[in-house]
């Protein structure tokens, strides 16, 4: 898919399609700015009152018009229409062109701007529906392969918001190769989507970007004394790795964002084994790992002006002869120690090393992104992250973030009414809380870890892939994160 700019009149752009948004009076909002012979056309069939009045809903139009097509794209009352409205509208528009076969679609900008729609939103939204509705995993098909979706996208506009065009076009498609990058490590299987793999992944996509990478191996890892983390890997034959990527393109004295995701490549539960039926999706339980990385593929992109730094601890979670037990007692890096009650709260127990071992980067803000807890599932379900945080402004600031990227998070409580659930008659804590507010008291066990810095935890257990027919990563929350990025390089 490629996009170009087009700030010449409507009509003199050669293109095989053209989107038309038509409003809650079934008028075509650019009209005036299309011939006369396409508009009567348009205009006769919107009388048949084929196009329902639904917004989103599309109807294509073939024939006695310029294009060989014009797709009507149903958007209501236009000042009225909400970011959320206008991306499924992209969506069902999307899933019209991938039916047909074109190579030149126009996109007037204007029809979709309003007061909650910027020319900029409007623009990266466009980019953003398009591309991630056209994504494609093709690479171990050998049969029946989909064929990418090969077209040319011309962003239509008056001259005066070319620039905010433009930077939106660039935002929307650094957030969409993050996205990307992000549902292609999260789909590939757990057999080739290793910790190693993604460490290679890492390194080449600092290489690309001219990032600082680090790999720590097994014997630096046991050297730092990551005791959780490594019982974690135990049960492994897959080397585990810890991953570092440092982007400092902000002032030199500025403190960094410190993105901590979550790297189980494969989570069978551990000696607490989980039930075999659809335990092929924890193929998924790397995806805060996933997300990090697509994140900083975003930030490479953009280049941003800030010191931010990607912390990635990654190994497997399986039962075996030398896997760490229900009842084992481990030391954390940070000195406390653990009862491993269970051995399928395995994040929890990788991320509190790397929480601590971000101290050394003297923070300004951690957060970290994990498929934490089916708990969170059963709270929030899957339509938003859940967030959690010692510092209620971090909080607020993701929420707000995730609001513009459409890419929601709700923040869960984490009061310490909640910590005695943690307790342990044997060590200084245990890692699970039983089952009331099991989301929750995984916060709570991170709390311990994050004291001497503002923090935020994101639960996407419910939000990072999806089940069933359309089982496939989502690619979230890159969205969300990356405009937290941007957000703070505007101020
Ligand atoms: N990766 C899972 C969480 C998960 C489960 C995410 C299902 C999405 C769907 C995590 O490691 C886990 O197994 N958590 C346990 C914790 C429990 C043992 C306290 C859970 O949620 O059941
Ligand atoms: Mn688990
Ligand atoms: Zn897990």
């Amino acid at each position: 898919m490629k996009f170009t700019i087009k700030t010449d009149l409507i009509t003199k752009i050669p293109a095989d399609i053209i989107t038309l948004a038509v409003n809650d009076k079934d008028q075509i909002l650019c009209g005036k700015q299309i011939d006369a012979l396409t508009l009567k056309h348009l205009n006769n069939i919107l009388k048949l009152g084929d196009l329902h009045e639904s917004t989103g809903s599309t109807l294509l139009v073939h024939g006695a018009t310029k294009y060989s097509r014009v797709i009507l794209l149903r958007i209501g009352a236009p000042t009225d229409l909400t970011p959320k409205e206008f991306f499924k509208a992209i969506v069902s528009a999307s899933n019209e062109l991938s039916k047909i076969n074109f190579t030149k679609i126009i996109f007037p900008i204007n029809q979709f701007v309003n007061k909650l729609i910027t020319e900029q939103a409007a623009t990266s939204y466009l980019v953003r529906a398009l591309v991630d509705q056209g994504y494609i995993i093709n690479s171990l098909k050998t049969q029946n392969k989909s064929k990418p979706a090969n077209f040319q996208v011309y962003l239509h506009t008056n001259k005066p918001a070319t620039k905010e065009i433009k930077q939106g076009l660039k935002n929307g498609q650094a957030i969409s190769r993050g996205v990307s990058i992000t549902k292609d490590l999260g789909n590939l299987p757990p057999n080739i989507c290793t910790p190693t793999y993604l460490a290679n992944s890492a390194k080449k996509l600092a290489r690309e970007y001219k990032m600082k990478v680090t790999v720590l191996e097994q014997k630096q890892i046991e050297k730092l004394k990551m005791g959780s983390f490594l019982s974690v890997a135990k049960g492994s034959r897959e080397a585990p790795k810890f991953i570092i990527i440092e982007h400092n393109k902000g002032p030199k004295n500025k403190k960094p964002i410190v993105l901590i995701g979550k790297g189980i490549t494969f989570d069978a539960g551990g000696i607490s084994i989980k039930p075999s039926t659809d335990m092929d999706e924890m193929k998924y339980d790397m995806g805060g790992a996933a997300t990090v990385l697509g994140v900083m593929k975003t930030v490479g992109e953009l280049n941003l002006p800030l010191n931010i730094i990607m912390v990635v601890p990654t190994c497997e979670n399986l039962p075996d002869g030398n896997a760490v037990k229900p009842g084992d007692i481990v030391t954390s890096m940070s000195g406390q120690t653990i009862e491993v009650l269970n051995t399928d709260a395995e994040g929890r127990l990788i991320l509190c090393d790397a929480l601590t071992y971000s101290e050394r980067f003297k923070p300004e803000v951690v957060i970290d992104v994990a498929t934490l807890t089916g708990a969170c599932v059963i709270a929030l379900g899957h339509h938003v992250s859940a967030v959690f945080t010692n510092y209620d402004p971090l909080a607020d600031e993701l929420k707000i973030a995730g609001e513009k990227a459409l890419d929601q998070v709700w923040q869960m409580p984490m009061w310490d009414e909640y910590q005695p659930q943690l307790n342990s008659n044997f060590a200084d804590m245990a890692n699970i809380g039983g089952r009331a507010g099991g989301s929750i008291t995984a916060a709570c066990f991170l709390s311990r870890f994050a004291k001497k810095y503002n923090w935020a935890h994101i639960d996407i257990a419910g939000t990072a892939w999806k089940s069933g027919k359309e089982k496939g990563s989502t690619g979230r929350p890159v969205s969300l994160l990356s405009q937290f990025l941007i957000s703070r390089t505007v101020k």
